[in-house]
């Protein structure tokens, strides 16, 4: 393809060409079956082929042990907001969450909706540049869990390593970092992520949920909003996004070719080290956002002296085929999001940008 953008959204974001392109192949007619996928019953083996498929390599691709579900459900991770809680809060017991930002204060205030809410740790106070240490999480002794933001998307922070709970399970909104480096699933008792980043199109949400937290809940719970519901069913309790779960299946086939969670990581790492030391040698002309310990390899967050020369940045960049670096409106400044898919050459294109933009205007 000629023309094809440099693509830095921050979701729905860049999927791999080469995905894409067999994706194509397969629209119209999936193998010789006479029919497009998305014209057939996800009852019948070949949707269900698929459908178990994805599942299977997701389970290899991020070494997910036994005694754990995957789910795959719809609402996106916003529901999920709900659902947890929903879930998992009982009588008597505390919902405790990690302020990081943007997303997880969403997760908070959707929380508070259905019980008694904690702050376990919280950056407010340094306008969410850090992610807490483990020693500043105080977790209620009757915490029902857990909540952290694995990486806040619009500040662009990351956790570097998962605190240790305990008894008390882990719960990660992994929505914009899943599969972008190997992790130890078994640190937590839940993992969702929407799949709109770094595991193909909309439409489709993947939870991973250890089986001993898959009870009823308690009170009048909604059944497509149980975790029990989808579980017991394989997620084809009602009609599954089958179209967003196949290309999940091939965007996770790319993954696996390309070295798996451990390819994914040196890949991830390779842009990220770019643009970081593009902004920290630029003599202050370009600002990171996040704090060193805490930087994104998934969204690299960053400001230019004055709102005006953002402007004229993200205007420019567009310009030469540049998509997605103005920052969200909430925070303001620019920010690139380098999702797997996005390719080092890519990243190569907007250093050089960088560069060029800063002799220009530094
Ligand atoms: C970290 C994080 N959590 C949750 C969401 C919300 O996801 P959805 O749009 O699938 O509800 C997003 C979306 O960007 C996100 O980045």
């Amino acid at each position: 393809m000629a023309n094809r953008a440099y693509n830095f959204n921050a979701g729905p974001a860049a999927l791999p060409l080469e995905v894409l392109e067999n994706a194509q192949k397969q629209f119209v007619e999936y193998g010789d079956s006479g029919m497009s996928l998305m014209e057939m019953s996800h009852r019948g083996a070949i949707y269900e082929k698929v459908h178990y498929e994805t599942e299977t390599l997701l389970r290899e691709l991020l070494a997910i042990p036994e005694g754990y579900k995957v789910l795959f459900v719809q609402g996106g991770a916003s529901t999920q907001f709900a659902m947890i809680p929903l879930n998992l809060l009982r009588a008597g017991t505390t919902a405790a969450y990690v302020a990081t930002g943007s997303w997880a204060t969403k997760a908070i205030e959707e929380a508070k909706l259905f019980g008694e809410v904690a702050i376990a740790a919280s950056s407010e106070a340094d306008s969410y540049k850090r992610i807490p240490s483990a020693e500043e999480l105080k977790v209620p002794g009757n915490a029902a869990y857990v909540h952290l933001t694995s990486n806040e998307t619009i500040e662009g922070t990351q956790w570097s390593d998962y605190p240790d709970t305990g008894s008390v399970p882990l719960i990660g909104d992994m929505s914009s970092d899943i599969l972008c480096r190997p992790i130890d699933v078994s640190k937590f008792g839940l993992i969702y992520a929407g799949a709109q980043k770094n595991l193909g199109p909309s439409g489709v949400t993947i939870v991973i949920i250890r089986e001993d937290l898959i009870a009823k809940p308690e009170g009048a719970v909604p059944t497509m909003l149980r975790y029990a519901t989808h579980a017991k069913a394989d997620s084809l309790y009602n009609t599954p996004p089958t179209f967003a779960i196949y290309m999940a299946g091939e965007v996770l086939k790319w993954v696996k070719a390309n070295g798996g969670a451990n390819g994914m990581e040196a890949r991830n790492r390779e842009k990220a080290n770019l643009l970081y030391d593009t902004i920290d040698s630029s003599g202050g002309f370009y600002r990171g956002f996040a704090e060193a310990g805490s930087r994104s390899i998934m969204n690299v967050t960053f400001r230019l002296a004055t709102e005006e020369l953002e402007k004229q940045f993200a205007k420019e960049s567009e310009a030469q085929g540049f998509v997605g670096l103005k920052g969200h409106r909430s925070v303001g400044g620019l920010r690139a999001s380098i999702y797997n898919a996005v390719p080092p050459e890519n990243v190569q294109a907007l250093v050089g940008f960088m560069r060029d933009f800063q002799s220009r205007n530094g």
